[in-house]
């Protein structure tokens, strides 16, 4: 049975065919309606969201499907033994959505091999996001082939992980201008699996990164619990209060990742063809501006629909009627 994880067990040509389904169901939306008519969806959370729900959601509505949410805090997980509880889970849908506080209860739901299941962004990949920022890139560069040159910036996390090994199978360059990455993330076999393209380079000089870079990336590297919800939320704004037990750790973030934040001076002395990607939700202020989420080059709100298009074509791969 196959399932979507990591993406490490996934070949060049898997992820073209999710890929181009996914610009064939965006462009020709009616002919996939009742495609998934009777099949349930189960999104099961144990983390807050907001794209991955709804694009999850409303790609089964539009294909004929049904989802149901499912929240590990107002069900029973937290009164059982998990392995016994998601095996019953999955007795009601047809393919399940996890997103899970550790990838290790995702492999376990996926070991039982009852239906399919996706990672829908644990603390090591998030897939479904990169499989939806390769459609972005291949609709804005003109297709997949000409996607050459990929640029994250800020924190090696899930999301990076994903999309670098993705990026790197399709033949992809990317660079990483990552001065740490976030140590809960790290799979060494992933990185070795995506250093052996030779498609990822490593630097922090941001002149030979954002060099004729097609693409330029970052996602957070800021904790939101370091701040209190006094003086208003981090992530709308730079007027989040800083706990005082966190203060440190905030500043020493600051130090090492600031320098590298995606805002417009940077693409405009750097790379001024880079398109501007976040996978959302954005701090504003840490590692993104409000310049560059609204600048001319950004993709960013096209970005966050395309998760739509892309949960659809996940969901019929792992239904095989793709
Ligand atoms: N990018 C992403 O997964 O967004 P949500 O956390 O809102 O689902």
């Amino acid at each position: 049975m196959k399932h979507l994880l990591t993406l490490k067990d996934y070949t060049k040509e898997e992820i073209e065919k999710i890929i181009n389904k996914a610009v064939e169901i965006k462009t020709n939306p009616e002919k996939y309606a009742d495609i998934l008519k009777n099949k349930t969806l189960i999104m099961l959370f144990q983390k807050t969201s907001t794209r991955t729900r709804l694009s999850f959601e409303a790609g089964m509505t539009q294909l004929g499907g049904h989802a149901i949410f499912l929240d590990s805090r107002t069900s029973q997980f937290s009164l059982t033994d998990y392995k016994d509880e998601i095996k019953a889970v999955m007795r009601f849908g047809d393919i399940l959505m996890f997103r899970a506080k550790k990838f290790a209860d995702v492999e376990v739901a996926a070991s039982f091999n009852q239906i399919p299941v996706i990672d829908a962004c644990s603390e090591k990949y998030h897939p479904c996001q990169a499989l939806g920022d390769i459609l972005t890139m291949a609709e804005n560069a003109g297709g997949l082939d000409k996607i050459k040159k990929v640029v994250w910036l800020g924190i090696e996390n899930n999301v990076s992980n994903t999309l670098k090994l993705a990026c790197a199978k399709l033949g992809i360059d990317v660079y990483l201008v990552t001065p740490k990455a976030h140590e809960i993330s790290v799979d060494e076999e992933l990185n070795a699996m995506a250093e052996a393209t030779g498609h990822v380079q490593k630097t922090l000089d941001l002149a030979v990164a954002m060099t004729d870079a097609d693409f330029v990336h970052t996602d957070t590297w800021m904790d939101m619990e370091f701040f209190s919800a006094e003086g208003g939320s981090a992530s709308g704004g730079e007027e989040g209060k800083v706990k005082p037990e966190f203060k440190k750790e905030y500043e020493a973030r600051i130090k090492i990742f600031q320098p590298y934040q995606l805002n417009a001076a940077l693409v405009d002395k750097y790379g001024s063809k880079a398109k501007i990607m976040h996978c959302m939700p954005c701090h504003v202020g840490y590692e993104i501006s409000r310049d560059a989420i609204d600048h001319t080059n950004s993709l960013i709100f096209d970005q966050a629909e395309n998760r739509l298009h892309i949960q659809k074509a996940i969901m019929l791969y792992l239904l095989n009627q793709c």
